[in-house]
């Protein structure tokens, strides 16, 4: 049984652990072993004691207790890609358990908690986005209602280009559900979305929009 509380400064560190131990062992065989090489608890928590000092950040960090120290970890807030929407859109940024606690039921409790959480402050969609072949965690997600929406990136680890889906669910009945439809996701729901609301068509821009992006701007942020 865990205990689940917002992150302080001073777990930091341990968080930092989980995450890198958390990469180390499920990415190994995907990303490439130069990458998950690289990846040091100190340097990943440095970085973290800088962005957790952000005034402007917008997203939160949980942390599940076993045995009184963090043994898993949850961030998550407004999405940061560019999905067109009438919806508030929410996002789980990073989710990882301690490698030898996996598969007790942590990760669940974090992600019903932090649905709550993102519900209470108006979220009516939660996206994320999980590596193709991280079979485990999309299964894990899958499992528990999130659904791949046909958008996918790329992203280069060490010179290998790697494919990241796309995953939404709907958290509250927001105005697009309300039509029967979902707002997020392909252009032609969105158009129908729009027009049903006496608005005119999107321009090619706008649908291009919907597409996943490439956020290069975002991607030192995303890989959190
Ligand atoms: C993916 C991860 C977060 C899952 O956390 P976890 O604590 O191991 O998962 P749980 O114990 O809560 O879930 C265990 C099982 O219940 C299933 N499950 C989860 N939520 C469920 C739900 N709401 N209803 C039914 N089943 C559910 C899972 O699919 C899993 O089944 P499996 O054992 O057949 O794989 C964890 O494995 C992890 O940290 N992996 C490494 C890091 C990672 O890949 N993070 C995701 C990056 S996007």
């Amino acid at each position: 049984m865990v205990h689940l509380r917002e992150m302080d400064y001073a777990d930091i560190e341990a968080v930092s652990t989980i995450r890198v131990r958390g990469w180390q062992a499920a990415c190994a065989g995907i990303v490439p072993q130069t990458y998950l090489d690289a990846m040091t608890v100190e340097g990943d928590a440095g970085q973290r004691r800088q962005w957790s000092s952000q005034p402007e950040r917008k997203s939160r960090d949980l942390v599940a207790l076993g045995d009184r120290r963090p043994v898993g970890w949850i961030c998550f807030g407004p999405h940061r890609g560019e999905i067109l929407s009438l919806e508030r859109v929410g996002e789980v940024h990073a989710l990882y358990i301690s490698p030898d606690l996996i598969g007790q039921g942590i990760g669940r409790t974090l992600l019903g908690e932090a649905h709550a959480q993102m519900k209470g402050q108006g979220f009516e969609t939660s996206a994320l986005w999980v590596l193709y072949d991280n079979q485990r965690a999309r299964r894990f997600y899958e499992r528990a209602g999130d659904k791949a929406d046909g958008a996918a990136q790329d992203d280069v680890y060490d010179g290998i280009t790697l494919t990241e889906l796309r995953y939404q669910r709907v958290l509250l009945q927001g105005p697009a559900c309300r039509f029967g439809l979902t707002a997020t996701g392909q252009p032609s729901t969105i158009r129908s979305m729009l027009d049903h609301r006496g608005l005119s068509g999107l321009s090619g821009q706008e649908q291009e929009c919907t597409r996943a992006p490439r956020w290069k701007r975002f991607q030192a942020a995303r890989r959190q």
